[in-house]
C-alpha cells in the first residue's frame, strides 16, 4: 500500500515535471511573430542578416526582452514563478531562484543572506573566489579550515568532520558554514555529518554546488545539499547540468526566508 502510494506520487511528480512553462511562453511569442518595438534591436533577427546566419533563426527569435507574457525575473508572478516552483520540487528545495550571473551571484546571495558585517562564517580555504569577494563586500569574517592536500595527486581535499567540529567549538558564534559539494576537483566532504554538527550549534549550512548539479539526479552519486539537509545551495546548472552559460540556481529551504 505504502509503496503504491509512493509510486503514484512519483508518477504525479513526473507528470508535473514534464511541464515547461517558460519555454512554452517563449515559443508562443516566437510562433505569434510579435512585432518588436523594444530591445534587442535585431528584432528577432530581422534587422541584421549576419546574426541569424551565425546563431540560427530560432535562436534569434527567442532572444527577447522581458515582457508581460514572459514574466519578470525580478518579481516573477507567472511563467517564471511556475518554472521556479517546478525547479524547487525537482531539487527538493522549498524555493528556487533562477540566477543569470552564474553561481557567483548565488554563492554571494547565500553569504549575504546568512551573515552581516562582523559575523563569522566557517569555510574551507579552497573556497571559490566568489565567496571571498562576498566577504570583502559585506565585511563578514572568514574562519578558514585547511582542507589538506592529496600528496600523490597534489589536489586540495574537503573539510574533515573533526576540523569542522573544532572550528564550531572555537567559534560557537559563527552564523554559517559553507561547504563545497564537491570541490573543483570533485572531492566531497561528509555533508550529512557537517549539517548535523552545524544545526546542533544553530548555524546555517550553505553549499556551493557549482560542480554538483548532477548529484540531484542520480542515486549513485554523492548526496546533494538539499538531501543532506543543508539550508541553501548554489548549483551551477551551466556547469554540471548542461544549460546555457551563466544560468545557475539558488535553492533555499526553511528556516531561510525566501523573501
Ligand atoms: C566551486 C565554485 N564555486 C562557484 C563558482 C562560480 O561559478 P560561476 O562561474 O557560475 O559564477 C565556480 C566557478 O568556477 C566554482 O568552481
Amino acid at each position: 500500500m505504502a509503496s503504491n502510494e509512493s509510486n503514484s506520487a512519483q508518477e504525479a511528480m513526473r507528470a508535473r515535471q514534464s511541464a515547461t512553462p517558460l519555454a512554452d511562453a517563449l515559443d508562443e511569442q516566437r510562433i505569434n511573430r510579435l512585432a518588436h518595438f523594444d530591445v534587442p534591436a535585431h528584432k528577432g533577427g530581422r534587422m541584421n542578416a549576419e546574426l541569424p546566419e551565425y546563431f540560427g533563426k530560432r535562436c534569434m527569435e527567442l532572444d527577447v526582452n522581458s515582457m508581460k507574457p514572459l514574466d519578470n525575473l525580478g518579481h516573477p508572478v507567472s511563467v517564471i514563478r511556475d518554472a521556479q516552483a517546478l525547479a524547487a520540487e525537482a531539487f527538493g528545495a522549498d524555493n528556487a531562484f533562477f540566477m543569470v550571473n552564474g553561481t557567483t551571484s548565488a554563492v554571494q546571495t547565500m553569504i549575504w543572506t546568512a551573515c552581516g558585517r562582523g559575523d563569522k562564517i566557517i569555510l574551507p580555504r579552497n573556497v571559490h573566489r566568489s565567496a571571498i569577494n562576498a566577504l570583502v563586500v559585506n565585511g563578514a569574517i572568514p574562519i578558514y579550515i585547511n582542507p589538506g592536500r592529496d600528496k600523490r595527486l597534489g589536489i586540495p581535499l574537503g573539510m574533515s568532520v573533526a576540523d569542522v567540529k573544532r572550528a564550531i567549538e572555537e567559534h560557537p558564534d559563527a552564523k554559517a558554514i559553507l561547504v563545497n559539494n564537491p570541490t573543483y576537483y570533485g572531492i566531497c566532504s561528509n555533508l550529512r555529518a557537517i549539517v548535523r554538527l552545524a544545526h546542533a550549534a544553530g548555524m546555517l549550512v550553505l553549499a556551493d554546488e557549482a560542480h554538483g548539479t548532477h548529484f540531484y539526479f542520480h542515486e549513485q552519486l554523492p548526496v546533494s545539499a538539499m538531501a543532506a539537509g543543508a539550508d541553501m545551495a548554489a548549483a551551477s546548472i551551466h556547469k554540471t547540468g548542461g544549460s546555457l552559460t551563466q544560468s545557475s540556481i539558488l535553492l533555499p529551504r526553511k528556516p531561510v526566508n525566501p523573501d
